[in-house]
């Protein structure tokens, strides 16, 4: 019945699906999931809720744009989509892909305590490798070298975890204003105030509240409560517990990753007190 439409069959007509507004490029391991779901509470935020490997993947970036665009939620034009694929931090060819795509995307990027990222990063391999009934090696053997005693930078944990040498590779193409950096640490602790910088760099109004985040003692993380009958805390994946690390070892990684942080700290502007 024509001319009959409800005011909400006309509001639905106009869902469309968006090419990402802004990508959590990374970092593996820095809460990449926990950023897109507590960012999905804002009203004006669509997820793309698995992750799309269109630019890192060479058989799914030559599909094709218009195969990225299918992949994407419906969402109505005044909101904006974000996906995260955190293999484009670290992805060679990732930059000027995105950059063809559309140069003045905003590109989040969170990370944590180098250190700390490598074991979770060594912690999900292992749980992986354990789950196939494989051994795998210590997390001392793989990162530090047996011949030199020194940190064993081809070691795929340790190289992440060197966020300067990847942003600097993305800043042959993009502005350093086009990056966020989110602190990873403070947003399992704290992540309101995390959450309200990110609203800011993306130009929303502040409506993620206190109301949307509640501790939960159990999982010993911050869950979200998206209204009076939704709710959810992550995957029970996230937030494994990490072996424990010969202290020696941790300090070695400590000290390597050092003047890493501090070009980190001087290029993106933002400082972070790891040791
Ligand atoms: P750990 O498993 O090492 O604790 P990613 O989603 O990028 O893989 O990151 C996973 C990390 O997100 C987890 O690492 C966990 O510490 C962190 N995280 C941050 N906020 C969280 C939350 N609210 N619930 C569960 N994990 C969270």
């Amino acid at each position: 019945r024509k001319g009959n439409a409800t005011k909400e069959q006309i509001r639905l007509h106009s869902l469309v699906q968006q090419l990402p507004r802004a990508i959590i490029i990374g970092v593996r391991k820095g809460g990449t999931r926990a950023l897109l779901e507590m960012l999905n509470l804002h009203p004006a935020v669509v997820k793309a809720s698995q992750e799309i490997h269109f630019f890192d993947n060479d058989q799914n970036y030559a599909r094709g744009i218009d195969w990225y665009r299918e992949k994407m939620p419906f969402s109505f034009p005044h909101q904006i989509t974000i996906e995260k694929s955190p293999a484009y931090f670290i992805t060679e060819e990732v930059p000027e892909r995105i950059f063809k795509m559309n140069s003045s995307i905003k590109l989040l990027v969170i990370v944590r305590e180098p250190t700390t990222r490598a074991v979770s990063d060594y912690t999900q391999v292992l749980e992986g490798k354990e789950r196939k009934n494989k051994t795998y090696h210590k997390f001392e053997k793989l990162a530090i070298d047996a011949n030199t005693c020194e940190v064993n930078t081809k070691y795929k944990a340790v190289r992440t975890s060197i966020y300067t040498k990847h942003l600097e590779r993305w800043l042959k193409y993009f502005p350093v204003e086009q990056f966020h950096i989110v602190d990873g640490d403070r947003l399992i602790s704290d992540p309101l105030p995390e959450l309200q910088l990110v609203e800011h760099f993306l130009n929303l109004p502040s409506r993620i509240s206190q109301y949307n985040l509640y501790f939960n003692a159990t999982r010993g993380f911050y869950c979200l409560r998206f209204n009076i009958v939704f709710n959810k805390c992550l995957a029970g994946s996230k937030g494994r517990i990490h072996p424990d690390v010969d202290p020696a070892v941790v300090a070695k990684l400590r000290r390597f990753f050092h003047p890493f942080n501090q070009k980190f700290y001087q290029i993106t502007g933002r400082t972070f007190n790891w040791p």
